[in-house]
């Protein structure tokens, strides 16, 4: 098993790697016999995970409830979060309960929201089963909700005490569910490690087959690289942290745009890493053949390299602007300034995002 530390004094936590790992009593060792846990899921998954988690936890002697959820990211609501509360105070959970987040990066961000405020916090634990989850959502304490208005506009920094990743549930993710998450992994490559994305460029088929050995390097990797910007920035405060924020404001434009769940976040990511690379250029920050490199790449993912055909770049504009990173119509992005380095530009020219985004249409 690989273990690796997020390293948050008080608040450090092990980040558990290897296939298999759900019916290990060691894995759940900060949970004690008598004390009270709620898996949170949704329904697709729970049928394959939950049962061998529980049969383990109740061997501990640990107390198991559970809540299922419906599926999809337009459930990533408040509302929904309400759900998760009520079923907490109809079992009467004690503060001293525990959440676990079985599923994907949904699942993860709605549980630890819940966990931050439930009797104002309660442990919660990561245990994320799709590809983008086990590389990025789970690690560094993110929570979010979404907004009609905006995507992941309410939300909360809470970490969890432990992220345990199970590679054996990479074998029943769908295929455009295991794309979605590797334009986070290439994100990775773009903004902090050269030589990771020549790696990936190299290794892509093998990554597109979830090669065991591949994926496992991959993932391990990815997870490394996130803990240590989280340890140096775990509130997104010193400039750090935002780096990972790359291409989201235009890929949470599409997002929202389109309606929550229609694109998948990787892939609106993808297309809005693109976006944020020719913005780059254009600004004579990125030279060409890089952009093309990236290019190149999300394409070789199976990942798309342009914005949906219905949207104009007027529509990114306007939700751009509500964006978290935006301030006073003056367009503050993470953009790319070559492979493997990117950092944060202010004051960015309306007119250059705009012609950026044209370049990406369809
Ligand atoms: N908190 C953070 O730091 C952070 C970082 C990146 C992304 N996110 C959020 O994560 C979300 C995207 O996460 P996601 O891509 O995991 O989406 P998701 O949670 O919707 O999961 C994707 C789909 O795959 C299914 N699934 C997951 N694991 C499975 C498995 N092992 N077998 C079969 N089906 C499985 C889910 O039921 C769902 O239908 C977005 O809401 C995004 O905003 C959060
Ligand atoms: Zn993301």
């Amino acid at each position: 098993m690989e273990k690796l530390i997020v390293k948050l004094g008080s608040k450090s936590y092990p980040i558990s790697i290897a296939s298999g790992l759900l019916n290990s009593k060691n894995i759940y060792s900060p949970l004690k016999s008598g004390e009270y846990t709620m898996i949170v899921t949704n329904k697709d998954i729970h049928h394959l995970y939950a049962k061998i988690i529980k049969s383990t936890l109740i061997q501990m002697g640990v107390k198991v409830d559970e809540i299922i959820l419906p599926n999809g990211e337009q459930y990533k609501t408040l509302d929904v979060v309400n759900i998760i509360f009520t079923a907490l105070l109809r079992k009467n959970h004690p503060r001293s309960t525990t959440l676990i987040a079985l599923g994907g990066g949904v699942i993860g961000d709605l549980t630890g929201f819940a966990a931050s405020c439930y009797k104002r916090g309660v442990r919660f634990i990561q245990i994320p089963t799709s590809l983008l989850s086990q590389i990025d959502s789970s690690i560094g304490g993110k929570t979010a909700l979404n907004h009609p208005l905006g995507k992941n506009m309410i939300g909360t920094f809470y970490q969890p005490i432990s992220v345990i990743i199970d590679l054996n549930s990479l074998k029943t993710l769908p295929s455009r569910q295991f794309f979605s998450g590797i334009a986070e992994i290439i994100k990775y490559g773009i903004i902090l490690d050269y030589n990771f994305f020549c790696w990936i460029e190299k290794n892509i088929n093998y990554i597109l087959h979830c090669d065991e050995k591949i994926i496992t390097y991959c993932i391990r990797h990815c997870c490394e690289l996130k803990a240590k910007i989280i340890a140096k920035d775990e509130k997104e405060t010193n400039g750090e942290r935002i780096l990972l924020n790359l291409g989201h404001t235009f890929g949470h434009a599409i997002e929202t745009e389109l309606g929550y769940g229609f694109w998948l976040h990787g892939e609106a990511v993808s297309a809005g890493i693109v976006m944020a690379a020719k913005t780059a250029e254009l600004i004579g920050l990125l030279n060409f053949n890089d952009t093309e490199r990236i290019v190149n790449l999300f394409k070789k993912a199976h990942l798309p390299t342009k914005g949906p055909a219905k949207m104009h770049a007027k529509d990114y504009l306007a939700h751009m602007i509500r964006d978290k990173k935006t301030e006073k119509n003056k367009f503050n992005l993470v953009l790319p300034s070559s492979i493997g380095k990117a950092g944060f530009y202010t004051d960015i020219n309306k007119k250059i995002v705009l012609q950026a985004i044209n370049q990406c249409l369809l």
